[in-house]
């Protein structure tokens, strides 16, 4: 089990929390597409966590319970989402984006919480099991 809480401040930040978490990936036994997956996932929330949430930070690690995985928790504390469900639904983005970030990383991890509101930051929990 390893464990690490790692800025994400800037955009170097987010080449190398993406290359940590393909690396803890690649170890835990995940194959290629599923590293894709999760290199993914956390490039999208961790650019949301630069561009909307004004930085934070990451904390990335493997899990085993009657299974093995990973787990990658995203905080800031920025300035929250104010329409949670509509965000998380897709095509919507207050910064003239796609608006695909969020829903894509859900789309492409195996479990994901959000948990946000207004003037208290986002906190982000995606997890991906082995099969
Ligand atoms: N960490 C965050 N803090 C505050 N608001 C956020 C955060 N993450 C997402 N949001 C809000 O949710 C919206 C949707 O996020 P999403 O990542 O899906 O799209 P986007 O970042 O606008 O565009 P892109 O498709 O380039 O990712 C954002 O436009 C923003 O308003
Ligand atoms: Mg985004």
């Amino acid at each position: 089990m390893s464990e690490d809480k790692l800025p994400v401040k800037n955009e170097s930040d987010i080449i190398s929390v993406r290359s940590f978490g393909r690396n803890l990936a690649a170890n835990a036994g995940f194959g290629i597409v599923d590293q894709c997956r999760i290199t993914t996932a956390i490039s999208e929330l961790a650019r949301n966590a630069v561009v909307h949430g004004g930085g934070g930070s990451v904390t990335i690690k493997t899990i085993q319970n009657d299974k093995k995985g990973i787990e990658i928790i995203f905080r800031d504390e920025g300035p929250g989402i104010v329409n949670l469900e509509l965000a998380l639904k897709g095509g919507y983005s207050t910064v003239g984006g796609l608006g695909i970030g969020l829903s894509g990383a859900k789309r492409l991890m195996d479990e994901f919480q959000i948990t946000s509101s207004a003037g208290k930051g986002t906190t982000v929990i995606i997890r991906k099991w082995l099969k």
